[in-house]
């Protein structure tokens, strides 16, 4: 059973249209997958209500009121969104439920800096200095050939985690939300290019880098 958090203290990053994607994904591809809310602003629980009863299942668990004790035995994949603003002994709890982090990050100063010190900070959680948790960052919603988008990606370039990818700012990310469907389902003639961006992110989390030995 793998466990991947999509994590960020700072709000409005991505944490939960990550979170989405990679259930909608997971599902579709044929994994038991399990979708775990622990935002009691339950976006990504919204999301699975509005998702076609036709579509891949997967099973939705509010984590913020019972944690992970109602995943199914059975769960391939457990994806899970963090709530905002988790620091100290929150973010301590959380990450022991995970052995991979998914950080997103906005191509904004404002985000950038809280995103560093929020990486700073989980990179100082003992189950991540040991080694058994492995974070990967993600610049989301970005406009390439901007230079704030460049500033990001020099920025991420020399964190001390891995930067594994980058999303571009996309009306499918909305489209695919509204009718509870990862930009997977989505027609390929609309997402191809969304798709080719989540190659890099998929492979590491297909790979060892992105999980403990
Ligand atoms: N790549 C993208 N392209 C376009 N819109 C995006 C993209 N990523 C996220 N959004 C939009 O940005 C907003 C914030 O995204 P989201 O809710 O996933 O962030 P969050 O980190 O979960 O926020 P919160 O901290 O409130 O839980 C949403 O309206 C979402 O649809
Ligand atoms: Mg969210």
């Amino acid at each position: 059973m793998r466990h991947i958090m999509v994590m960020n203290s700072k709000g409005g990053c991505g944490k939960s249209t990550l979170a989405t994607n990679l259930a909608g994904l997971y599902a579709s591809e044929g994994f038991e997958t399990a979708l775990v809310d622990y935002d009691p602003q339950r976006s990504s629980l919204d999301w699975l209500s509005l998702r076609p009863e036709e579509y891949a299942k997967i099973t939705g668990i509010a984590g913020y009121e019972d944690g992970l004790r109602s995943v199914p035995r059975n769960a391939d994949f457990v994806i899970i969104d963090a709530p905002a603003r988790t620091h100290e002994k929150e973010l301590n709890e959380l990450v022991r439920r995970a052995e991979t982090i998914l950080v997103p990050v906005l191509p904004s100063p404002i985000d950038m800096r809280a995103s560093q010190a929020f990486i700073d900070e989980l990179l100082n959680v003992g189950k991540v200095a040991r080694k058994q948790a492995k974070i990967g960052v993600v610049a989301n919603r970005v406009r390439e050939y901007t230079l704030i988008f460049e500033e990001l990606d020099d920025n991420l370039q020399q964190l001390k985690v891995p930067y594994v990818g980058h999303l571009r700012e996309a009306q499918n990310y909305i489209r695919a939300y509204q009718r509870g469907l990862s930009i997977f389902e989505l027609p390929q003639y609309l997402a191809w290019p969304d798709w080719e961006q989540w190659e890099p992110l998929l492979e590491w989390l297909d790979s060892k880098r992105s999980q403990p030995s």
